[in-house]
């Protein structure tokens, strides 16, 4: 990939100003309830992550504490289905946005049980179903070495927070309710194998810096330039990274094209993993959301951090 290497100087200096101007927002916005593990977690924790292409790396802030990738995990589940079974996801699942909050039923009711895209709740559940395996364990254990692969870690590499999936698992009444609803329409088989699975992907714990480390072959056309293993073909890395442009902030996607620029996925838990192609990949964390559900700190981060160093994909 052709593009300009980040100056290191220039990175620490914007970083410096993008965390100041998280850490101003930081604790704005509630932390999210519906999951009730979640409503525990301290909304004044903020940090920034980022990882050149040629391996510098560089964070401010909380950056080793770890929380939920929720709906980041969506990202690198899809990249795992999509490397086992090429584009077939795609024969039930569109890709275009929903315009809905990201646990929407309606369009999937009115949609015959087709979901919009994989980074809704209902497009992720059907992504959780398909990862390789016969059973809960071993598609479970499929996601985690994708994980542990992608980002030169041991096996064991991500944890699972506990408590958090027994929280989800006990009260995911909406996800459950997508699956079924695809189950009626016949566009899954196992509702309750579909969405254990996701509740237990969604719980995978990760540091900010890990998760911009897990992040960085996507801004590598598939391929961890570290290690140069190839995670995915350049095709699939480059569907991956276009829907995160176009799905990734749910219902804020055009405020944050307009600030940020970058393909980014959010999640519940304050998590945000931003992609700059063909230069480094970006996490935030900050647990405190906005009306959306997206981080406030890591959106005012990012939004600085990217106008500073001119990375928006939109010129
Ligand atoms: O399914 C859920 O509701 C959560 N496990 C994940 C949702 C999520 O992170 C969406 N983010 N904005």
């Amino acid at each position: 990939m052709a593009a300009t290497a980040i100056d290191p100087a220039a990175l620490e200096a914007a970083m410096d100003e993008a965390y100041a101007a998280g850490a101003a927002v930081c604790g704005e916005g509630q932390v999210a309830t519906y999951i009730p593990e979640l409503a525990k977690i301290d909304p004044t924790k903020f940090a920034l992550a980022a990882i050149t292409l040629d391996g510098f790396r560089t964070s401010r802030g909380d950056a080793e504490c770890a929380f939920t990738l929720q709906s980041v995990s969506k990202v690198f589940s899809l990249a795992c289905v999509m490397r086992a079974r090429d584009l077939d996801i795609f024969k039930t699942m569109s890709v275009e946005p929903s315009g809905d909050a990201f646990f929407s039923i309606v369009k999937l009711e009115e949609e015959r049980g087709r979901p919009r895209n994989p980074y809704i709740n209902a497009g992720a559940i059907m992504v959780s179903a398909a990862l390789p395996g016969e059973d809960f364990a071993s598609k479970v254990r499929h996601f985690r070495g994708f994980l542990a692969e992608a980002s030169d870690r041991p096996p064991d590499g991500f944890p699972v927070d506990e408590a958090v999936f027994r929280s989800e698992a006990q009260h995911g009444w909406r996800n459950q309710a997508l699956a079924n609803i695809m189950r009626h329409h016949g566009s899954l088989d196992d509702p309750d194998l579909a969405a254990m699975v996701y509740f237990r992907q969604c719980a995978t714990l990760a540091s900010t810096r890990e998760l911009a480390r897990l992040g960085l072959f996507l801004a590598n056309g598939g391929t961890d330039p570290l290690t140069s293993v190839a995670v995915l073909p350049p095709a699939h890395n480059h569907r991956i990274v276009a829907l995160m442009t176009t799905c990734g902030m749910y219902d804020e996607v055009g405020h944050h094209a307009i600030e940020v620029g970058l393909p980014t996925k959010s999640a519940v838990s304050g998590a945000m993993l931003a992609i700059v192609p063909g230069r480094m990949a970006i996490a935030a964390y900050g647990p405190a959301l906005g009306k959306k559900g997206n981080s406030v700190a890591g959106m005012r981060a990012l939004a600085v951090l990217s106008q500073r160093l001119g990375l928006s994909i939109f010129g």
